[in-house]
């Protein structure tokens, strides 16, 4: 299957993305930011219903000034402490800032948010390939797309979805911003089932992938922008 997402993700379509039996046990869609339209954003919310949130590789953030949400916000009490994350307790959570493009009107409409998704993979690419960008130009905070930075070393660091999709896509050669969203189960209320998540796959012709067979793919490749 892993071969399948890769090219999946490359063709713009949703990948459904799990991460481990002993972490989240979750099911994201995810999709390359680039290709996100107004319908992705309504397909996320109505069949996903968790947060959408913009996966972003960590020298692209860096490069664009997008910090880690605990490093700004380590003077507040709020903020979450060291092992905190019941699923991860040896990671921080990879929230970044929460953008709205700033030709956006409220920003949470499904074509605001899709303007914000595809400008931020816009500053990504430009970023990588050495152009000069000026991040705070074209976004403002607060905003309503949530911005998540990946681990500097990725999958030998940090085992999430941030992690996961932007490894698939160094491996898929596109643009590492990718956008995510958990599938919630409209029922219960927690996250959906594996089996339902792949049959939710099987229903729509789209490609469920492990987060297993992404990383033993990482390991034996390791791609580097
Ligand atoms: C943001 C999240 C999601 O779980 C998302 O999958 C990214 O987080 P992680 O990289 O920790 O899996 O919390 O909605
Ligand atoms: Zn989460
Ligand atoms: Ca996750």
């Amino acid at each position: 299957m892993i071969d399948a997402a890769i090219d999946a993700l490359a063709r713009g379509e949703f990948v459904l993305l799990y991460d481990f039996d002993d972490r989240e046990r979750e099911t994201d869609l995810a999709i390359r930011s680039d290709a996100v339209t107004p319908a992705h954003i309504r397909q996320m919310r109505k069949d996903g219903g968790g947060l959408i949130c913009t996966a972003v590789h960590g020298e692209a953030a860096k490069r664009l000034g997008l910090p880690f949400a605990h490093e700004i916000l380590c003077g507040c009490g709020l903020v979450e402490k060291d092992g905190e994350i019941p699923y991860d307790t040896r990671n921080h959570s990879s929230f970044s800032l929460w953008v709205n493009h700033r030709d956006t009107y409220t920003g949470v409409t499904d074509r605001d948010r899709a303007l914000t998704i595809t400008a931020i993979a816009e500053e990504v690419k430009r970023s990588l390939n050495g152009g000069g960008h000026d991040f705070a130009a074209h976004f403002r905070t607060p905003g309503h797309v949530a911005l998540l930075r990946a681990a500097d070393r990725l999958l030998d660091e940090r085992h999430g979805q941030t992690e996961l999709s932007i490894a698939l896509a160094l491996m898929a050669g596109i643009t590492p911003a990718v956008t995510i969203c958990e599938m919630l189960d409209d029922e219960t209320g927690f996250a959906l089932a594996k089996e339902d998540a792949m049959e939710y796959a099987r229903e729509h012709g789209l490609v469920f992938v492990e987060g297993r067979e992404v990383l033993d793919l990482w390991e034996s490749c390791r791609p580097l922008i």
